[in-house]
């Protein structure tokens, strides 16, 4: 029978009563005939309640990226109303843990916002460039296009600089066209760029672009979703203004929140400033954030508890070995590719180590990247397609909790099924 109280034990601590009284029951059970099968079978039905076996994939797509189980597993937790200050002090954590990782959190902070990655790249292009202010954005690849889209709906003044989608910048070039634009509009104020472009796996050279931003007297504005976490920055050295980026990539954490790194004070000078959207604004989320230690509008809480597993995870890996496990999984990757006789589009000089495009193969019988995909799927390995109109690619990235491992067995069944293909 069970029976619901509470006692002291010699300690102080409160015991159930219930759980006593079912080890008394289990011994008489026992002692019966078929006691040991129940015994059994309690077991099983007690595993089943407090342990998930969560089925292990490895997503080689550039995020949301393969999570530890640890991670998974934070998100279970009793409900609570992120009103409260037990969750404000997790925000308070997270916000400046992320600070940590591209500057010092005693001047910079990350502004937590609900939303995925464009969320955060939209709130910070339509708060920061006021109504009389102009941005150069650098356009090379689809993430440039998108800050170019995003400013047009949003009818903020911008030059777009088109730059080869797989070379490095020309910085003569872009220091040229910089110069124009300084002599057309004496309004410029910002450069805005992506570091790593997902959509090849192109880095673009930001220190040097932050060279030009100082020597120019504009901000830099920089949406770093493929690289914070995984490549090393540096935002006082690169003279980075603004940052952005989101908990599924590199961070390995849950997709869900996205974030705006800059100096405090950056962030409490915008009085000129008048808002574009509600949603969006960095600077009243910021505001908010200091008197209430919340969000203004509903976090997405169990992501959050996530991001504060992932977070403390990556600390205890530590930055240096998280960049040298993702290059150490980039060059098991390229190597592999190679080795089948695979091309890829960017130059390992200018490459982010993050992700990787594929030239497809021409010569192969029977290849097409669905067939090569759904081979992949069935083995629990997730790749994706190309993103660029001019050649035929499809894309493989080495972030997330995967380390050489499972690079190599992605190559060994990348194998199987060109094989298979004969
Ligand atoms: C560089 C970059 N910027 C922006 C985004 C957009 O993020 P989301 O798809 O989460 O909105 C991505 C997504 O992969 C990205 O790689």
């Amino acid at each position: 029978m069970v029976v619901r109280e509470q006692e002291k034990d010699s300690s102080g601590q409160n015991v159930n009563r219930f759980s006593i009284k079912i080890s008394l029951s289990i011994t008489s059970l026992i002692c019966k005939d078929g006691g040991v099968f129940v015994l059994v079978r309690l077991f099983y039905e007690y595993r089943k309640k407090n342990f998930i076996n969560i089925e292990r994939k490895i997503l080689l797509n550039p995020g949301p990226a393969t999570t530890s189980d640890s991670v998974k597993m934070a998100q279970v937790v009793p409900d609570i109303c992120p009103r409260e200050k037990e969750f404000g002090d997790i925000m308070e954590y997270i916000s400046m843990s992320l600070a940590d990782v591209v500057a010092d959190s005693k001047t910079h902070t990350a502004v937590l916002l609900g939303g995925s990655g464009t969320a955060g790249v939209e709130a910070v292009l339509s708060s920061v460039i006021g109504e009389n202010e102009s941005v150069v954005i650098v356009n090379n690849g689809a993430y440039g296009k998108r800050m170019c889209d995003i400013c047009k709906i949003h009818k903020i003044d911008f030059a777009e600089y088109s730059s080869s989608k797989i070379e490095q910048i020309d910085f003569k070039d872009f220091e040229n066209f910089i110069v124009e634009q300084k002599k057309i509009k004496n309004n410029l104020k910002y450069i805005s760029c992506v570091h790593s472009e997902t959509t090849t796996g192109l880095l673009n050279n930001i220190k040097r672009v932050g060279d030009l931003a100082k020597k120019y007297d504009l901000q830099l504005i920089v949406d770093a979703m493929s690289s914070f976490a995984g490549v090393p920055i540096d935002m006082q050295e690169m003279n980075i203004s603004y940052l952005v980026a989101s908990s599924n990539k590199n961070i390995q954490g849950m997709a869900g929140v996205v974030f705006v790194i800059a100096s405090k004070s950056l962030l409490s000078d915008h009085a000129h400033k008048t808002p574009r959207t509600l949603y969006l604004d960095i600077f009243a989320q910021y505001e908010y954030f200091i008197k209430t230690k919340q969000m203004r509008f509903t976090p997405p809480v169990q992501t959050l508890y996530a991001l504060k597993q992932a977070i403390d995870e990556f600390k205890e890996e530590t930055a240096e070995k998280r960049y040298a496990r993702y290059r150490e999984n980039w060059k098991t990757l390229r190597e592999g590719l190679h080795k089948l006789g695979l091309k890829t589009l960017v130059s390992d000089e200018d490459h982010s180590n993050i992700i990787t495009s594929v030239i497809e193969p021409t010569d192969i019988k029977g290849y097409s990247f669905e067939s090569m995909h759904d081979y992949l799927y069935k083995r629990n390995i997730t790749i994706y397609p190309g993103k660029i109109s001019d050649q035929n690619t499809f894309r493989i990235a080495n972030i997330g909790a995967i380390d050489k491992k499972d690079i190599l067995l992605f190559l060994g069944e990348l194998k199987n099924y060109f094989e298979s293909l004969k």
